[in-house]
């Protein structure tokens, strides 16, 4: 064995389809509409390596471009028709950058069915997921307790979910530790291929590198977050939810120690260029010394979407006052999507000098919270008009 052989093994558990280009061939963007009409000349499935609605990434040898031009402006009538792109990388930004700053996405259309939605929010229903998580002696990574959580979770998620048709629960193995990350898919029924996340931290912690039977209920970091994500399901479930997009619940491990299990999660998205359009992070939403505000993060958030969920707060809850601060680092896992070039946005319990000062302690319990998830429950609601204006085309 090479000296240092286990180093690689470290980064190759990602199974990705390259979209790396050989000598001789280039990267280019096409309308989709032309698809049907190119697949019989790049018979290859290769050559098609993400297909949107309006635009598609192709891999085409490059003597073939003069060709392509002169089918595209018999076919199309377009002159040139397509763009030459310097890699896949900047074909996918380009292709993301048109859907964020496309009005389009982030119109305010379905206020019936989100007025609905919010109304079947229950505070009770929260408080008991809470109770349940902040039940397990830790959610450790690398604790068994933690491996037990994660799987209550997915129990949880799908059994709430099981009368959505085609709804998926996978659990994402991590290489270097035991804990899960878990998923729950509601696909899409008209654009399968356009992804929005859902998700907050599965594990908690206490202390610095404790022992594996810590005493970490963690109820608001992040039980709380864990059980709006669960309340949301548990309405869409409810309306019989059919998203024209496809939407993802996620529940991350090991979060406390690094952000690792999203980052993994995040990094393998952008590797196979999944086409992730937005990303909610749920992270502390149950304790506030001020009940009717909520707070939006600026710093590792995508501007534009942080205004649309400001746009959705002054539309469907106006009677909560919305503040915007900083957490100052990369504080949660919307830093992971953020840093992949995904949209993403951390709606936050309480300013940054005013958060709880028992996270991370065993006093993290929802005692400090009057026993009670009144404050989540806005929370929920906003997700639920996020997801509903975002999932419907
Ligand atoms: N929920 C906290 C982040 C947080 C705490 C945000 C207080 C806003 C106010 C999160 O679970 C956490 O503890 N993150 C770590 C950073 C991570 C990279 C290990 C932290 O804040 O130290
Ligand atoms: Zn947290």
């Amino acid at each position: 064995m090479r000296p240092f052989s286990l180093f690689p093994l470290l980064f190759v558990s990602i199974p990705v389809v390259s979209q790396d280009t050989q000598e001789g061939q280039v990267i280019i963007s096409v309308g989709s509409d032309a698809i049907p009409a190119l697949a019989g000349y790049f018979a290859n499935d290769e050559a098609l390596l993400v297909r949107e609605k309006n635009v598609s990434i192709l891999r085409v040898p490059e003597k073939e471009l003069p060709f392509l031009s002169h089918l595209m402006h018999e076919k199309f009538g377009r002159c040139g028709g397509f763009f030459v792109e310097d890699s896949f990388q900047t074909a996918l930004s380009a292709m993301r950058e048109r859907f964020v700053s496309n009005d389009e996405a982030y119109t305010i259309d379905q206020a019936e069915r989100v007025k609905e939605a919010i109304g079947l929010v229950r505070e009770e229903k929260i408080r008991g997921t809470i109770e349940a998580l902040s039940a397990f002696r830790n959610r450790y990574y690398h604790s068994p307790h933690g491996v037990q959580s994660q799987e209550f979770v997915g129990k949880t998620w799908l059994e709430l979910a099981s009368s959505l048709p085609n709804v998926r629960l996978e659990y994402f193995e991590h290489a270097a530790y035991p804990q899960r990350s878990v998923i729950l898919t509601i696909p899409g029924v008209k654009t399968p291929e356009e992804v929005i996340v859902i998700g907050g931290h599965g594990d908690s912690i206490a202390g610095w590198n404790p022992p594996q039977d810590v005493e970490a209920p963690g109820a608001d970091d992040n039980a709380s977050g864990i059980s709006t994500i669960t309340e949301v399901i548990r309405v869409l479930s409810a309306l019989n939810f059919a998203p024209d997009r496809t939407i993802k619940f996620m529940s991350y491990a090991a979060e406390e120690v690094g952000l690792r299990g999203s980052n993994e999660i995040a990094t393998q998205f952008e590797q196979s260029g999944v086409q992730v359009k937005g990303v909610i992070q749920l992270d502390m939403t149950n304790f506030t010394t001020r009940p009717k505000e909520i707070v939006i993060m600026t710093d590792f958030t995508d501007p534009r979407q942080n205004q649309f969920m400001k746009n959705l707060l002054s539309t469907y809850l106006p009677t909560f006052t919305v503040l915007e601060d900083r957490c100052g680092y990369a504080c949660s896992d919307h830093a992971s999507w953020h840093r992949h070039g995904f949209p993403a946005s951390i709606p936050f319990e309480s300013r940054m000098r005013e958060y709880n000062p028992n996270i991370h302690t065993k006093r993290d319990t929802i005692s400090v919270s009057n026993n009670r998830a009144e404050h989540a429950v806005p929370f929920a609601q906003l997700v639920l008009a996020y997801a509903i204006e975002l999932l419907t085309l």
